[in-house]
């Protein structure tokens, strides 16, 4: 069975999607591994980053994204097909990688999630579809060593569908104040659901993202969180620090073509922390 590893932070932009991304290219790429991106946010930014907008709005008008599958939830209908929804060897390196697949979103994914968490009891999880994901990818999950999930900034009905199919998952953080304070209900509420339906979802650690190494808020709450993972139980901060840096912003391009991933990240910086980053994550998923 695959790795399953959700992104995951309640607070927004703090580079989920980008890590996400990144991460998904060196496994496969690097470490020629099969993975998976399960892009359960609306505003399918981990979708248009993998395949051009235009070849989503096709999918997404023919029922091959996750909407569809949502909508079947609510709806009772059985249209959502998980093996046409899944696009294979998608990304601009190369015209696609091979090995790296995408379950796209929808931007129709907002409507239905207000439905679906009508019919949910968040208390313990008995009533509603939280395991609706699990039961439509078991036989598709196999096939992959890594999938990863970039959440929506919530922990809504959607997000706790992906972290119901979780073994671990990950918290990236823009090292500032709020963020840090961000981190405990995360916790909590990941416990908190894993307790109730029975799971152990590991927290595989928090990765310090768009780091500004100039700033002395960056540096200091960089050092703190390092020392509040020892006093509060924090899970560990991965070694590397991913910079705030403009080549990894443009990488968001899926329509740039380019043969490497030296060339989609840049050298001199970018690549180098995500190759290491990469290398961390398969160190402590393996631990
Ligand atoms: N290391 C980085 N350097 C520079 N820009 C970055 C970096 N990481 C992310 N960004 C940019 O910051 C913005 C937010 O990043 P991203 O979309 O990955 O965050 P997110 O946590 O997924 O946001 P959301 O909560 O909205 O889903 C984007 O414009 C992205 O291009
Ligand atoms: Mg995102």
């Amino acid at each position: 069975m695959p790795t399953v590893t959700s992104i995951i932070n309640l607070k927004g932009g703090v580079g989920k999607t980008t890590l996400t991304i990144a991460l998904a290219h060196f496994l496969a790429i690097e470490h020629h591994k099969r993975v998976l991106v399960i892009d359960l946010d609306p505003q399918t930014n981990a979708t248009v980053c993998l395949i051009p907008e235009n070849e989503w709005k096709q999918r997404d008008e023919t029922g091959r994204t996750l909407y569809q599958f949502f909508a079947d939830q609510v709806k009772g209908t059985r249209r959502f097909n998980v093996d046409e929804a899944i696009v294979r060897d998608v990304s601009n390196i190369g015209g696609g990688v091979r090995g790296l697949d995408l379950l796209p979103s929808s931007l129709r994914l907002i409507k239905v999630q207000d439905r679906v968490t009508q019919l949910t009891d968040f208390e313990n999880y008995e009533r509603g579809p939280i395991f609706a994901m699990r039961d439509a990818l078991g036989e598709f999950l196999p096939y992959y060593d890594h999938v990863l999930i970039d959440c929506p900034p919530s922990l809504g009905i959607i997000t706790l569908n992906g972290l119901a199919i979780s073994d671990s998952y990950l918290i990236p953080v823009v090292p500032d104040l709020l963020s840090v304070l961000g981190i405990p209900p995360i916790l909590d509420r990941v416990d908190h659901f894993g307790m109730a339906t029975r799971r152990n979802i590991r927290a595989l650690g928090i990765i310090i993202s768009k780091m500004r190494a100039q700033t002395l808020l960056h540096n200091e709450m960089q050092r703190r969180l390092r020392e509040d993972f020892v006093d509060r139980r924090f899970p560990p901060v991965f070694q590397t620090i991913i910079p705030e840096s403009t080549r990894i912003a443009e990488a968001a391009n899926v329509l740039a073509p380019v043969h490497t991933l030296q060339q989609k990240y840049g050298t001199g910086g970018p690549y180098e922390d995500l190759s290491e980053l990469t290398r961390e994550y398969l160190a402590n998923v393996a631990r």
